[in-house]
């Protein structure tokens, strides 16, 4: 049979500065009056709770705030939210911050539906009945986990992240409001911003990219490379912010119909083992991972390189990159942030299992792996 190229996009998506305010309207849509509002406690101490709990009690619907969310959530984590959920009785979910706050949210919605623990839906398509509704705040333009079929929990005893994909485990409704990341510091500007553009290089070079999830790519890449520093440099920069969250729908829909490449098969095991930050350890491997793959996508590459601004060549895409991660303020090594050689065999026996390493454009192997770890030491 000829290829055939699907799309999916089970979230619907509202964009635009103010539009967090409008949570009441979906919330009716989906006739819930009792909401758990899933959240962490920076997001409380930013001020950004306050005009959202004021809605719910304008629009009189229920609500209770767990603000226990941590940061890498693992199942018993994700299990505390879910009993609070339906001791509460939520018929909804409204999750506030980043993408430990929304998968933790998506998967307490899971749990609501289908009971059990996140521990049984681990790998692709394991969730039989639609999530509880989950309404999506992103706080933080990066990791697109408001959009995505995918939700990551830690598994602290065995050094793994686990991957629960599903298109039961989403979000129903993401409301993308520039506004509610205005006050993230630069740091985590940072590192959410360059995961959201190695979705998108990912993406783009991968071997399941067809036209459509090209397009979407290439236009976060081109909002990434104009205003990723200069939304780091000052927050306060709608314009640079707006973009920056444009590029995460962009780098999320394209890549949850292509799935990603060597450098997130290679950063979850950074995650497990050493508890580097998923941004950092993205941030970090990129460079390398899209040097190793010159040989194989060089055209690629190059496109890469004319849509983020550093001229149509592949090397100099490469090199831009270093300069933005040097530019932003994000570590050059591994090694300053706690990688030591002697868990690289670990790491790189745990990349091998990542789906992601299968559509990377150039055949990578165990040895390719380790080789790579090394070099970002
Ligand atoms: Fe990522």
């Amino acid at each position: 049979m000829a290829r055939v190229d699907q799309f999916r996009i089970p979230t619907r998506i509202s964009f635009g500065r103010g539009v967090a305010l409008t949570l009441a309207e979906p919330l009716k849509q989906v006739r819930a009056e009792r909401v758990l509002v899933v959240t962490d406690p920076g997001v409380i101490k930013a001020g950004l709770l306050g005009p959202i709990e004021e809605r719910l009690r304008d629009a009189k619907i229920a609500y209770e705030v767990y603000d226990a969310v941590v940061p890498d959530p693992g199942w018993r984590e994700v299990q505390r939210c879910f009993e609070r959920a339906r001791e509460y009785g939520a018929q909804a979910l409204v999750a506030v911050g980043g993408g430990s706050s929304i998968d933790t949210a998506k998967m307490a919605g899971v749990l609501l539906t289908n009971g059990g623990t996140a521990l049984d839906y681990v790998g692709a398509d394991k969730v039989p009945l639609p999530a509880a509704p989950v309404i999506a705040i992103p706080t933080t333009a990066g990791t697109g986990a408001e959009l995505t079929i995918n939700s990551v929990i830690a598994d602290r005893e065995h050094h793994k992240k686990l991957v629960i994909i599903s298109p039961n485990a989403t979000a129903l409704f993401a409301l993308e409001d520039p506004e509610m990341t205005r006050s993230l510091p630069p740091f985590l500007t940072a590192i959410t911003g360059m995961d959201t553009l190695v979705h998108a290089i990912e993406s783009f070079c991968s071997k399941n990219a067809y036209r459509l999830t090209e397009l979407l790519a290439l236009e976060a890449i081109r909002d990434v490379g104009r205003s990723l520093a200069a939304s780091v440099k000052d927050g306060s920069d709608m314009e640079a912010r707006e973009a920056m969250l444009r590029a995460v729908v962009t780098a999320s829909l394209a890549f949850s119909n292509t799935r990603l490449g060597n450098v997130h098969a290679m950063a979850l095991p950074l995650g497990g083992w050493c508890h580097v930050a998923h941004g950092t350890a993205v941030a970090v491997l990129l460079p390398h991972v899209m040097d190793f793959n010159r040989s194989a996508a060089e055209d690629r590459l190059a496109a890469v390189g004319e849509a983020i601004g550093a001229g149509s060549d592949g090397k100099a895409a490469v090199s831009f990159v270093h300069r933005l991660n040097e530019t932003i303020g994000i570590p050059a090594r591994l090694g300053p942030l706690g990688v030591s050689a002697d868990v690289i065999p670990s790491m790189a026996a745990d990349a091998m299992l990542s789906g992601n390493i299968l559509v990377n454009p150039r055949t990578t192997t165990r040895a390719d792996v380790e080789a790579l770890y090394r070099t970002a030491l």
